[in-house]
């Protein structure tokens, strides 16, 4: 059988553009009204899709005065849609660096019970300084510290969701007995940052662990990820970006004693479609000229750890130090390397790497007509660039549906996207082995 291509909908605010909230095309419904959510996740399924995403951040973010920088809780968001949804996986961002591994365990586990078997966990290390403020007050914990935690945090995590053998439950009204203690056994975890006794207190899960998805890019990130991730979501600049890190992926993944096929690597896509490109473009120039470029400043100084940027004129070409060295920032690395790679082309200024921050946050964008996107896809696809991708709608739900409607038929003409789900978790979607039970 051809091999297939994994697509996942990121649903966040009206649309992945900065400006989308304000726009008329944008949904109706509140950001909080779960209503939205469901209704997103349910457009999707329609479409058949692999999965939806909700990221997360600990912190309200700079800028609420002029843009919707909030969003319910992912993981109590998905009790939500597992519930209103059937066949779609439902992935939720936590960090390892600010919860206690039994409480994601277990959280999780019951995701996955409630969903029979469709959630993945987006596994992030927090990376802004002002998430560090809310769980303790300390400083930042370090880029390489997180990463030590989170090594750990794994270890935990997986062997909670070891802890039960899959036959452990008897459910005998009869007999009187309800579970074998003996296929339930303590994990008796003692680290460097966790001790865990163990056992969990919910039963293995239909996926026997929820599918573990990685997004951080940064070579701490790249090899955790390889020891680790089973998909990840990346922000890549340029095909020729994303093959390098495909590659780079993939050859970690081996060497790391797993099979490459196993580890599906989704890059960011953000399109505006329209019946010609130049409609497309003053669809994405009309958005454009809805953001606030001093919120956009606030939002980069943000993912660049805090850096203070108020200093930086918007209109003139920026200059070495204007900015700080990627390997200097201890917040989100890989974004702050997409960033210094933005502020070195030709003539840039910090207004043009603001309006490429503020379409899609460092993902790939494009304005074309359904034939251009889906060129680009299978293009991406079958060059060694991607296993399928992170859609991120500029506006929802106008672009998820123009997507759904023009582009995933042509796709599926070509043979590279079902035209049916063929199984009933995400596991199957995704194409991704069940872990072996350790009994
Ligand atoms: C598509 C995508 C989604 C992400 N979602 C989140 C998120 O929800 N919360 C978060 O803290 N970081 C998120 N990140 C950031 C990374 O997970 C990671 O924490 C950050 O990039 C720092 O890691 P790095 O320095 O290895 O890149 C996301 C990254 C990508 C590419």
């Amino acid at each position: 059988m051809q091999r297939q291509l994994h697509l996942n909908l990121f649903i966040n605010s009206r649309g992945h553009h900065e400006a989308s909230w304000r726009h008329p095309d944008a949904t109706p419904y509140a950001l909080t009204d779960i209503r939205y959510f469901q209704d997103m996740a349910q457009r999707a399924e329609a479409a058949l899709f692999d999965s939806v995403f909700l990221a997360d951040i600990l912190a309200l973010v700079e800028g609420v005065e002029h843009g919707p920088h909030i969003w319910l809780e992912p993981m109590t968001m998905l009790g939500a849609l597992a519930v209103s949804t059937s066949k779609i996986g439902l992935v939720a961002t936590c960090s390892s660096t600010y919860t206690e591994p039994y409480n994601l365990a277990r959280q999780f586990a019951s995701l996955d019970h409630m969903s029979k078997g469709r959630v993945a966990w987006n596994i992030v290390t927090s990376s802004l300084a002002s998430s560090a403020r809310n769980f303790g007050g300390g400083p930042q914990i370090s880029h390489d510290d997180r990463y030590a935690r989170g090594e750990e945090f794994m270890k935990v995590v997986t062997a909670l969701w070891d802890s039960w053998a899959e036959d452990a439950i008897v459910d005998d009204r009869t007999s009187g007995v309800y579970a074998h203690a003996d296929r339930i056994r303590p994990i008796n975890h003692r680290g460097d940052f966790y001790q865990v006794a163990g056992p969990l207190n919910v039963p293995r899960c239909p996926q026997g662990r929820p599918v573990l998805i990685q997004a951080g890019s940064s070579a701490t990130g790249r090899s955790f990820a390889a020891r680790h991730a089973e998909a990840i979501f990346t922000a890549q600049l340029s095909k020729l970006d994303a093959q390098e890190f495909y590659a780079d992926i993939k050859t970690q993944t081996a060497a790391a004693g797993r099979r490459p096929d196993q580890v599906l690597i989704l890059p960011g896509l953000s399109p505006m479609i329209a019946g010609t490109e130049t409609e497309a473009r003053r669809l994405a120039h009309e958005v454009d000229d809805l953001t606030d470029a001093e919120t956009g400043r606030k939002r980069l100084s943000g993912w660049l750890g805090g850096y203070d940027l108020s200093h930086v004129p918007l209109d003139r070409p920026l200059r070495p130090g204007d900015l700080p060295h990627p390997d200097t920032v201890q917040a989100a690395r890989s974004r702050a390397e997409i960033i210094a790679t933005l502020a070195s082309r030709e003539n840039a200024t910090l207004r043009d790497v603001i309006a490429y921050f503020a379409a899609a946050r460092g993902h790939y964008t494009m304005a074309g007509t359904p034939e251009q996107i889906a060129n680009l896809i299978e293009d991406w696809f079958t060059d060694g660039a991607a296993d399928g991708f992170n859609l991120m709608p500029p506006l929802l739900p106008t672009m998820l549906d123009a997507f759904s409607a023009e582009v995933i038929p042509l796709l599926q003409r070509r043979g590279l996207f079902r035209t049916a789900y063929e199984g009933g978790m995400l596991r199957d979607h995704y194409g991704l082995n069940q872990p072996p039970s350790n009994w």
